[in-house]
């Protein structure tokens, strides 16, 4: 009993990053894009300040979705998805 109890927050830990490494999209080929088509209207700071406005996974991919818009970028869902992948991994960290 005692046992399994000490083996739980290993599991815990495990399946967290079992999640997040679920995500699908290529960091790397993110930050190409990222680095490409981002920085026109806001660098970094949007992502790091206090009140930024992205709260979960889904809304990073509609804020994405829609700053393509804005700036006329054509983002199809792979590049939605690396794109997702790597500000999610370099600044929002969501599970
Ligand atoms: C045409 C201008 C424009 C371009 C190009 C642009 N964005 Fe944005 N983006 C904005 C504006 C405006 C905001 C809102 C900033 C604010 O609320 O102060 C924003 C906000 C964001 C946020 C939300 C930040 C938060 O508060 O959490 C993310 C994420 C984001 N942009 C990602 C991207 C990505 C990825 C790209 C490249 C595909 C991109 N943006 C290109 C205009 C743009």
């Amino acid at each position: 009993m005692l046992k399994s109890i000490a083996l739980f927050p290993i599991l815990a830990v495990y399946s967290v990053s079992a999640q997040a490494a679920a995500l699908p999209g290529d960091a790397a080929s993110g930050k190409k894009l990222y680095d490409a088509n981002c920085m026109a209207c806001h660098n970094d700071s949007v992502y790091k300040r206090k009140d930024r406005q992205v709260k979960n996974l889904e809304g990073l991919t509609q804020q994405i979705n829609s700053c393509g818009h804005v700036g006329d970028i054509t983002i199809g869902k792979t590049q939605a998805n690396d794109l997702v992948r790597y500000l999610n991994e370099t600044y929002y960290k969501f599970k």
